[in-house]
């Protein structure tokens, strides 16, 4: 079916609201007298927002389908609550989804920061100093082992990053066969074609072929195996410490253990991805903390940007000394506009003691999820830690609850048939995790009722 063409039913006048900070909703009731029937030229509608179908229908028409969207257009956000362009409420518990602003929509510092740095400068190359970046390398540093940072802009190119290190290292201690990366099975490292290839997960990599080479999986958890697949070749090892888009299976601590001592044995990298578990998620600032080890890479995208795009790959001084001036770039990476942004997220981190708080609402969620369990027996497991939560249905229902959790005012995310994925904001306030958890509790209890009735068609 074609898309259809219809231009925004809204007036000229709602454009201007919207640029003097309104939001949608707020700058209709402004620009729409009661009573008006506004009729503007053609030209006029050029900047307005336009309705709902309309975003959709572009959407569908002239963007790469590759996502399977939700059937909802955001509007606004505040905290881990977001509002649709018709001014529905949603309690986000997946910061914005896929945990990409774990400090909440529209934080008042963030967001002052950014518009205090927008209007001195958004932009610089990186062949200049840049103070903003330098201030939160130096923050940043104070936090791990692995001190010296690449700024980037995402968490897949952060990983690249950390794979051509790990290589230029290990063919410079061990020679130039010493290529290999070890990750897990059902890792997820990013969508480049390098950060694809250490994702251990066929589904991902099939169509793209011929994969870069060098890279050997093994499953997760699995010391044996991670002994076996260990050779004169391998040039590191790279794990989530929790596995975020499978699903949020943390890795054992003797697993953990295990691939730090083989690294010590053999001078290789160890390589994290806490692209998804850094930065508080946890319930730790950083999640190899709850592990008693440290890494040798550690890589670091979605929250700390504070909403923006931003990653990072840190290293220690010795791995680091790899890289010399033209080993690596990337035009945005640390740009003014971002690092700005970033120290912002990082004091609002420090000021309202997020990390300790993602901690305990992390033991409330699962208290919540556990209670809700001894009265229904929905779940075959709840596991996690800090607000990284992962809940397995009994019923392969996972889908079908997100999506009337949706239409019920609930944003959440299903990994697989079984699996929910809860990843709320870590300002979230005690009162929205309950409401959150009451509803879902309605949502899964009346999906469970259907689902026989859904098989009997
Ligand atoms: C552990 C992990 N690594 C890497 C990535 C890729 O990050 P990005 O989408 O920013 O490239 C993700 C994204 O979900 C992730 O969860």
């Amino acid at each position: 079916m074609s898309p259809t063409r219809t231009l925004p039913t809204t007036p000229p006048a709602l454009s201007v609201a919207i640029t003097e900070g309104l939001t949608l909703s707020e700058a209709r009731a402004a620009a729409e007298p009661a009573g008006a029937s506004p009729s503007p030229s053609r030209d006029e509608y050029a900047d307005m927002p336009p309705s709902a179908e309309q975003v959709i229908a572009w959407d569908q028409q002239n963007i790469l389908q590759t996502y399977a969207r939700l059937p909802v257009v955001m509007e606004r956000g505040e905290g881990a609550l977001l509002w649709d362009v018709n001014d529905k409420r949603y309690i986000d518990l997946e910061s914005g989804g896929r945990a990409g602003n774990a400090l909440g929509h529209a934080h008042p510092k963030i967001a002052q920061a950014l518009a205090d740095q927008a209007r001195k400068l958004l932009y610089l190359s990186n062949d200049f100093y840049n103070p903003h970046a330098a201030k939160l390398a130096h923050e940043l540093a104070a936090t791990t082992n692995c001190t010296r940072v690449f700024f980037q802009n995402s968490g897949a190119e952060a990983n690249e990053c950390a794979i051509k290190l790990a290589r230029k290292y290990a063919k410079r201690e061990h020679g130039a066969s010493c290529v290999e990366i070890v990750t897990a099975v059902n890792s997820f490292h990013g969508r480049t074609l390098g950060a694809l290839t250490a994702t251990g997960q066929p589904k991902y990599q099939e169509g793209y072929e011929p994969l870069p080479g060098g890279f050997t999986y093994v499953p997760f958890n699995d010391v044996a195996a991670l002994e076996a697949a260990v050779g004169l070749q391998t040039a590191a090892l790279m794990f989530e410490p929790i596995l975020g888009e499978s699903g949020c299976y943390p890795a054992t601590k003797e697993f953990l253990q295990a691939a730090r001592r083989i690294c010590d044995e053999r001078d290789i990298p160890l390589l994290l991805d806490e692209v998804q578990t850094g930065y508080g998620r946890t319930g730790k600032f950083w999640a190899y903390e709850h592990y008693g080890i440290e890494p040798d890479v550690v890589t670091l995208a979605k929250a700390m940007g504070g909403g923006l795009p931003m990653g990072a790959c840190f290293a220690t001084e010795a791995v680091a000394s790899a890289f010399a001036p033209g080993d690596h770039g990337c035009t945005f990476g640390g740009n003014p506009a971002s690092a700005a942004t970033a120290l912002a997220a990082l004091e609002v981190m420090r000021e309202e003691s997020l990390v300790e708080e993602s901690a305990r609402k992390g033991d409330r969620l699962l208290s919540l999820l556990e209670e809700m369990d001894r009265r229904h027996g929905l779940f075959s497991e709840i596991r996690g830690e800090g607000l990284m939560v992962g809940v397995d249905l009994k019923e392969p229902l996972a889908r079908e609850v997100m999506l009337a959790a949706l239409d019920a005012g609930l944003v959440i995310s299903a990994s697989g048939p079984h699996t929910l994925r809860l990843l709320p904001a870590l300002v979230i306030p005690d009162a929205l995790l309950e409401e959150a958890v009451s509803i879902l509790e309605t949502v899964i209890l009346q999906q469970v009722q259907q689902a026989p009735q859904k098989g009997a068609h």
